[in-house]
């Protein structure tokens, strides 16, 4: 299978798309996190990203499609995946559509988590991360057993640095800048599949899967 997740930021992408993947056995491919690693350990890519999302504004288009392009079309690339953040626009779409041809795959699904904003806002500001392993947690929604610990290797949990208010706010409002286009794409292309995404994660979980059943059985 070969999803696309879309989302506004905090809306569940990467929570749901672990969740997908491990039951599907999916690879899982995140652009944010890509990117995030590239400036952590301070490659050329990181350093020509890292104002961008220092700033919550998009990653130009030439250099995360080539990333994605890069990722699916050497030699051991996985045939069924699980994309996370990408594409978010109009050109990302178009350059996914021609990178898909030319490696002989296609999309099964389009999947956009719709979650109002002020849910969205109380998800990104309790949100704490772990440095070491990538795992995620909220400290109300999905505590880790000890506050401010990792659950999974120990490691003390950091907040995103984007995840500032003033940088949320800056995030939300590209992303709704942006969105519409690429969801009128997919409804024309036909695969474009709407979940809310407001309840709680096993719900959300539950509710996609429902409706991917819709288009692939095995869910
Ligand atoms: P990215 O990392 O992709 O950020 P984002 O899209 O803003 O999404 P988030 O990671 O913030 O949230 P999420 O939807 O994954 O939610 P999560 O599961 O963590 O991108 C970061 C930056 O990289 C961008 O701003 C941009 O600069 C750049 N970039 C990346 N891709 C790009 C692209 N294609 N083009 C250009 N630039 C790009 O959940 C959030 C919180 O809520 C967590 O604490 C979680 O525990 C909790 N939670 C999750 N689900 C639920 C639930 N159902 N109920 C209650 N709590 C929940």
């Amino acid at each position: 299978m070969r999803l696309v997740l879309l989302g506004p930021p905090g809306s569940g992408k990467g929570t749901q798309a672990k969740l997908l993947a491990a039951r599907l056995g999916m690879a899982h491919i995140s652009t944010g996190d890509i990117l995030r690693e590239a400036v952590r350990t301070g490659t050329a890519l990181g350093r020509q990203v890292r104002p961008f999302m220092e700033r919550g504004t998009y990653v130009p288009d030439e250099l995360v499609s080539a990333l994605v392009r890069e990722r699916l079309s050497r030699d051991d690339a996985p045939k069924h995946f699980l994309l996370d953040g990408y594409p978010r626009t109009r050109a990302q779409a178009e350059a996914l559509d021609r990178l898909l041809a030319e490696i002989g795959l296609a999309l099964d699904a389009v999947v956009y988590l719709d979650v109002p904003d002020e849910i969205i806002v109380h998800r990104i500001t309790g949100r704490r991360v772990c440095p070491a392993c990538g795992a995620v947690y909220h400290v109300e929604n999905q505590a880790p057993r000890q506050a401010g610990i990792c659950d999974v290797c120990g490691a003390e949990l950091i907040q995103r640095e984007d995840d500032r208010e003033e940088t949320v706010r800056e995030r939300l409002r590209v992303f709704r800048q942006t969105v519409p286009e690429v969801v009128a794409y997919y409804a024309h292309q036909g695969n474009l599949l709407t979940v809310d995404g407001s309840a709680d994660v096993d719900t959300v979980h539950q509710a996609l899967c429902d409706k991917l059943q819709e288009v692939t059985p095995g869910c």
